[in-house]
């Protein structure tokens, strides 16, 4: 397990007040200036190093997107956008840093517009969080009134913090519909390129961060890139948080080292599979976006990055989905086709259509009422809706079907079979008839 010692997320479950003061106990705001005095090229160089991957579900690294950013202001003011949309089923980890340890998110908003020569930031919360934009707005105020951030602050960087509160779209945690949204239009994705650090919000360069990724600067850069590139391995390092639900005897939100194996996460932190091990059917590791994987490969699974692409999954937001086997898989994807269906903004004719139609046979599959060929043809439409579309709803809405099938196939012939035994008379309703 995670040393106490070395966690970022101390205030996680609550225990401790979301305050200024009691954040400064926990170490945050301590001496940022000296964080500052490192300089753009320095900060970004650290981040580099630690290995931070995105935290918000593709994993880009963090230094990296950074470095993109042009490296002087020039006409058109720089901007850092967070992205605290957290629209992802399954996924409940920045709430919980919004809502009780709202200072290190600030903190790190403040780093990183430095890094990025930015003197705004917005963060973008999700319509749904009421008390998480309250606390958040409580600590922007607190952080101006000690002049933490703001004009003339004590930090010598002018930064002004607006908490932007979205209506509620799971399309407008794609980063350009949270752009596109943030300007007050409609929440639908732009092409790319222009990527948004050459055109970003209102047309000038933006950094677009996940909540976890931004707070977990101000560690990083106090203690070390090698101290956070200690945790995991090479290529997956640093903590994490990790959000379990489903059937095991305690979900919970954690913070754990990367590449913790995804039995001993649900065995040490939930209590263990509703059941015991042997009653675990299948998991979705990242979110609804990604593919299931069956009790076969979680029993050896890594919870990172490369060990669940090589499973043909994805870390996404870690935020574990368990199934035991009571669950009836088909009915799950079925009802996950419908959140992408009614999400999907309708822009590009694969995904808007697609998704529809995926949805609607994965229904009729979810009874058996299908022919048994049209498991290839469905598989076939997701071919074609995966990557074809403009953002990545389009693969999101693909995988979880595709992983279903890869895995699970059988279950859902034998389901077509026995319905044509249960009703006989659907094959030929017909003919005899007549
Ligand atoms: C349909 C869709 C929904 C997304 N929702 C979120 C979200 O709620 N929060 C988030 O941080 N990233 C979300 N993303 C990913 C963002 O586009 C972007 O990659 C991320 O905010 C970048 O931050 P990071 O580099 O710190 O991970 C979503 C992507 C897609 C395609
Ligand atoms: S893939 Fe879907 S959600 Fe994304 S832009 Fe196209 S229609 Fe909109």
């Amino acid at each position: 397990m995670l040393a106490d010692k070395d966690r970022i997320f101390t205030n996680l479950y609550g225990f401790e007040s979301p305050g200024l003061e009691a954040a400064k106990k926990r170490g945050q705001w301590d001496n940022t200036k000296a964080i500052l005095e490192l300089g753009p090229e320095t900060i970004v160089d650290i981040m580099k190093k630690s290995g931070l991957r995105g935290r918000g579900g593709a994993g880009f690294p963090t230094g990296l997107k950074w470095s993109f950013m042009p490296k002087e202001v020039k006409e058109r003011p720089h901007y850092l956008v967070v992205n605290a949309d957290e629209s992802e089923p399954g996924t409940c980890k920045d709430r919980d840093i919004m809502r009780h340890d709202p200072h290190l998110l600030i903190e790190g908003c403040l780093i990183a517009s430095f890094a990025m020569q930015a003197h705004v930031c917005y963060v973008y919360i999700r319509g749904e969080y009421i008390l998480e934009r309250e606390r958040l707005e409580a600590a922007v105020k607190q952080a101006y009134e000690a002049r933490l951030i703001g004009k003339n602050n004590i930090h010598g960087w002018d930064f002004d913090l607006y908490v932007h509160h979205g209506a509620g779209a799971y399309i407008c945690g794609e980063e350009t519909a949270l752009l596109e949204s943030l300007e007050g239009k409609k929440g639908q994705p732009r092409l790319k390129p222009p990527f948004p650090a050459g055109a970003g919000v209102y047309g000038c360069p933006t950094t677009v961060n996940n909540v976890e990724s931004i707070a977990q600067a101000p560690d990083i850069l106090r203690r070390g890139s090698d101290w956070f590139a200690s945790f995991g391995r090479p290529n997956n390092t640093g903590t994490k948080l990790m959000s379990i639900s489903g059937h095991v005897m305690k979900p919970c939100n954690v913070e754990e080292a990367m590449s913790i194996p995804m039995k001993q996460l649900l065995e040490e932190h939930c209590g263990g599979v509703r059941g015991g091990w042997s009653n675990l059917k299948a998991v979705i590791p990242g979110g609804v976006s990604v593919a299931m994987i069956p009790a076969e490969q979680a029993e050896t699974a890594l919870m990172d990055f490369d060990s669940l692409r090589d499973l043909k999954s994805g870390l996404g937001t870690a935020a574990v989905i368990v199934m035991d086997k009571s669950t009836d898989l088909v009915k799950a994807i079925a009802r996950i086709s419908y959140f992408y269906k009614h999400e999907s903004c309708g822009q590009c004719t694969p995904c808007r259509e697609g998704t529809g139609w995926m949805w609607r046979v994965m229904e009729r599959m979810a009874v058996g009422d299908a022919e048994p060929e049209e498991i290839d043809h469905l598989l076939e439409v997701a071919s074609q809706v995966e990557g074809h579309t403009i953002c990545a709803l389009g693969d999101a809405a693909a995988w979880p079907i595709q992983g279903l099938f890869r895995h699970f196939r059988h279950e859902v012939e034998e389901r077509i079979a026995d319905y044509r035994t249960r009703r006989p008379h659907v094959q030929g309703a017909a003919m005899a008839a007549e």
